[in-house]
């Protein structure tokens, strides 16, 4: 792709939907509200706190990238959803138990005032929940065209000049790419015939990308990661990534994978277990929910670690990663790894983690971030698969035959050259022969 000659301006307000307003869609509204109003930091946040080097280390030129590059401010957001729950998103949010009560109460009338349109939902792809607030139509199509009516009366009540959608819904029942999601025309067919491999999730992306509007996809669900929508995305020049936020377990093991492969060291194998217990992790009790989530999260260590390149020290290794309800936890998560790794001679070794996370904590800001960067990409005119945006999940959409990247400090230096690109300054590529000149 060229780089984009000109980035429009962001100027007006921008509309961030949110198919599932549960833990992360409403710790990060509250956040928003909380950071604009000057009673929070938006810690966690790149687009708010990063910095980006700029020319040689000897320029001192480090603008934050907000700076840099031409953001949408907080104060221009405002918010939309949908859930199958009619809670509004302060409702939902004291529900989910993630922020404190006196931060909440803070909010109260700001969130107060978000309720969730009527989902498109179907029980087969999420098992453990179910709610009153939700569609009735004749076939999937005409769900997803009450998606796209919703879409556009949002825009006009709001008076938005841009939108992008962040799905942050349950993780739903696996389902592998198949012929109705090889090209626009058989996806339509099949949300016609109710096709059984259509997810809800794939709904909310057919009518955003056919309405325009860029979507980032922050579950494991397949969504936007099939050849009809990609399709779609690029006849309608809209901007898509995904999936799956890269938060806890998987953000530890993107930072030491990478050093153990950087310094040849063997590892014999990596145990994840984890214990949560919100609405997510009740979810994920189901296996088809499970096995969804288990791809996402095995994929990683392969991809990095390159066992076909070296069959010596990561040919045999074992990977196991497992997800365990524990109520009492709520959206605490704990989660814990334990690492067999070799060295020099074959020596064993061992690193314990015990991650004392919060979920949604970690996750939204990631949503934040997406939302801005992604209206960067639609205005600066990138469409499709937005690989540079890859620092924020756990299974990166590639385009395809390529690999994704794993390695968090290969994709944070992806993302910043990409900055670079965009606004024509010189990449860095760390060589630094220049300054023994
Ligand atoms: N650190 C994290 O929290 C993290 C990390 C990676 C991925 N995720 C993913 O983000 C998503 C949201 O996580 P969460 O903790 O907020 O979960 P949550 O259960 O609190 O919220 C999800 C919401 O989606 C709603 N929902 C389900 N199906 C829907 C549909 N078809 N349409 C509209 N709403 C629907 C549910 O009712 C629920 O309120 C999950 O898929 C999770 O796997 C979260």
């Amino acid at each position: 792709m060229d780089k984009p000659s000109k980035i429009a301006p962001a100027k007006g307000k921008l509309g961030v939907l949110l198919p599932g307003m549960g833990a992360v869609s409403t710790t990060f509204m509250a956040g928003v509200e909380l950071v604009r109003r000057g009673k929070s930091q938006p810690v966690g946040s790149l687009t708010q706190m990063g910095t980006i080097r700029l020319g040689k280390r000897t320029d001192g030129r480090s603008p934050l990238i907000h700076k840099f590059v031409p953001l949408a401010g907080l104060k221009d957001l405002t918010f939309g959803g949908w859930d199958i729950f009619k809670d509004n998103a302060y409702q939902s949010a004291a529900n989910a138990g993630v922020l404190n009560p006196q931060d909440l109460e803070k909010v109260k009338p700001f969130l107060s005032t978000i309720k969730p349109m009527k989902a498109a939902f179907d029980h087969d792809f999420v098992r453990l929940i179910d709610g009153p607030n939700i569609k009735k139509g004749k076939n999937k199509y005409e769900l997803a065209l009450q998606i796209k009516e919703d879409i556009a009366n949002f825009r006009k009540a709001s008076r938005v000049s841009r939108l992008v959608t962040c799905w942050c819904g349950s993780t739903e029942s696996f389902v592998k790419p198949e012929d109705v999601h090889s090209t626009p025309e058989k996806f339509v067919e099949g949300m016609q015939s109710n096709h059984p491999s259509i997810a809800p999730s794939m709904l909310y992306a057919w009518a955003s990308v056919t309405s325009g509007v860029p979507y980032a996809n922050g579950s494991p669900n397949l969504s936007v990661d099939i050849p009809a929508i990609q399709r779609l995305a690029h006849d309608h020049n809209v901007a898509i990534c995904g999936k799956d936020f890269k938060t806890g377990q998987t953000l530890i093991k993107t930072v030491l994978a990478p050093a153990f492969k950087a310094r040849m060291l063997g590892l014999d194998g990596w145990f994840s277990t984890n214990i949560l217990g919100n609405r997510d992790g009740e979810v994920l009790e189901d296996p088809g929910s499970f096995k969804t989530k288990e791809e996402s999260k095995l994929s990683v260590l392969e991809y990095i670690l390159q066992p076909q390149l070296y069959p010596q020290l990561y040919g045999k290794m074992h990977h196991k990663v497992r997800i365990n309800y524990y109520p009492p936890r709520g959206d605490n998560k704990e989660g814990w790894d334990n690492i067999d790794i070799f060295g020099w001679l074959g020596y064993p070794m061992q690193i314990k983690v015990d991650f004392l996370c919060r979920d949604s904590i970690l996750a939204a800001p990631i949503v934040l971030d997406l939302v801005l960067f992604m209206d960067l990409a639609q205005r600066a005119g990138m469409r499709g698969i937005q690989e540079w945006l890859s620092f924020y999940f756990k299974s990166p959409m590639t385009a395809p035959g390529l690999y994704p990247e794993h390695d968090l400090f290969i994709q944070s230096m992806k993302l910043k050259n990409t900055l670079r690109w965009m606004k024509g300054e010189e990449l860095i590529t760390h060589l630094g022969q220049e300054y023994y000149d």
